[in-house]
């Protein structure tokens, strides 16, 4: 893997608009949902992100018959050639855990990479496999892979989650669509990317009963089609570009995405005094001029404030002035950007699972490390408001989730690069 750096020289005023790309973490559970059935499934707006292109990789060494041109994904999976996601091609993603399901569900039988622990803290599976040991696989841990098998069918299950889990319900969902018999999932993610996949298993041929509620009921099929399903806005990109918008003197709109996805953070901004738009597939959000009040957040599973956008809303807050805190209740290792914010001039203090950032602080380039996807953009929106030249090291981090990013904030002004280390 190449070793890559983000350059960014800040302080430049960003304006104009910008457009939201598929949502990476719809897309992912997605392309694994092609495992489900023998005929060709085709996805458009399908982001070109490196997390999505291990994902169709590993599936080509499936045994798909695939092409990934622009936007649009083509697969079919007629015959899968090997139930296995190996560890070089899946390591730094969800991919393997998502094909789990699937895998069981069509072939009875997976051998996939065990995810284990990650940069933003513990990521646990057990409901996945509680659940899926109700459908009747027998699963165990051999070589640092998670080895199941399942004789004959999986049978349905009624299984409420013990807490809300988003990769969890798709894993479930997509093993109960080709089980024998009806389940009901209880205590499901309510995430859009969730409700995406449901549209994505209805047009390939599933019964689901209860899209966007907690409770799910699905009728399981002996087979599926193939569908064409076109891929949601992504939520957290949009919500990046939002919170780029109220830095500084910088304008921003952001466009073809659907702005009820942010309700929590737009609700977070407007308490802090931003100026808050939408309309149709578009969002502004600015605070030029303006002065910001400190606030309090907690993260919570949707439609609560997201996880996935603590870190930039952390950046921003370095800029306002007085005492804002924000509890994190996803994950428990998912403060490391504070870090290197600090470096830069922050004032941030971690505490267990709450952060205290005192503003306004005024930021100065460096040479800083991303740590995991959010983190980088966290960073990234740092370095264009910091005085000097900022140096991001590992911008892998930032590639695996967001498309195209450094050309999107250079059509708005920005002065940044992605160099070879
Ligand atoms: N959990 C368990 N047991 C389980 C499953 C989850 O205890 O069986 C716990 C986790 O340890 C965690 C919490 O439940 O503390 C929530 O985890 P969840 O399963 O919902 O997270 P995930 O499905 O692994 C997805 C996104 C993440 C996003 C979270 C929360 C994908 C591929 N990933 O992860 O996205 O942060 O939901 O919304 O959909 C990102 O894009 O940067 C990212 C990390």
């Amino acid at each position: 893997m190449k070793k890559l750096k983000i350059v960014i020289n800040g302080n430049k005023k960003l304006c104009g608009s910008v457009r939201v790309s598929g949502a990476k973490n719809a897309a992912l559970p997605e392309l694994a949902a092609t495992i489900l059935s023998a005929q060709e499934s085709r996805f458009y707006n399908v982001p070109r992100v490196e997390d999505i292109k291990i994902m169709y990789n590993a599936l080509r060494q499936m045994g798909a018959d695939g092409d990934f041109s622009g936007n649009t994904v083509s697969l079919r999976l007629a015959e899968i050639k090997s139930p296995l996601a190996p560890r070089e091609i899946v390591e730094t993603t969800r991919a393997s855990l998502l094909m789990l399901g699937p895998l069981l569900a069509r072939h009875g039988h997976a051998r996939v990479f065990s995810p284990g622990g990650c940069a933003i803290g513990d990521r646990n599976f057990d409901f996945h496999l509680e659940g899926l040991r109700l459908m009747g696989a027998e699963i165990h841990e051999d070589g640092g892979h998670i080895v199941a098998s399942v004789r004959n069918r999986l049978k349905g299950v009624h299984y409420s989650f013990p807490g809300k889990t988003v990769t969890g319900t798709e894993n479930l969902l997509m093993a109960a669509v080709l089980a024998d018999g009806v389940s009901e999932l209880r205590n499901c993610a309510l995430e859009p990317e969730v409700g995406d996949l449901i549209d994505l298993l209805t047009g390939m041929g599933a019964k689901i009963e209860g899209k966007n509620s907690e409770t799910l009921i699905i009728t399981g099929q002996t087979s599926l089609f193939g569908a064409q399903h076109s891929i949601i806005p992504d939520r957290i990109e949009m919500g990046t570009y939002v919170i780029a918008g109220c830095l500084g003197y910088n304008e921003i709109m952001v466009e073809n995405t659907i702005p009820d996805y942010i309700d929590a953070l737009l609700a977070v901004l407007t308490e802090m005094g931003a100026e808050v738009a939408t309309w149709d597939d578009k969002v502004t959000a600015r605070a030029s001029g303006l002065t910001l009040s400190p606030v309090s957040i907690a993260t919570q599973p949707f439609p609560g404030y997201p996880t996935d956008l603590q870190a930039q809303l952390t950046t921003l807050l370095t800029q306002v002035e007085g005492r804002s805190r924000i509890t994190e209740n996803i994950f428990n290792n998912r403060f490391q950007h504070a870090r290197e914010l600090n470096k830069m001039g922050a004032d941030i203090i971690i505490e267990n699972n709450v952060a205290v950032i005192r503003g306004k602080t005024v930021l100065t380039g460096g040479d800083i490390r991303a740590t995991d996807l959010r983190a980088s953009a966290a960073l990234v929106l740092a370095g264009l408001i910091a005085d000097g030249r900022t140096v991001i090291e590992n911008a892998y981090q930032l590639l695996r989730g967001y498309e195209d990013l450094p050309g999107k904030l250079q059509a708005l002004g920005a002065d940044i690069t992605i160099i070879e280390e």
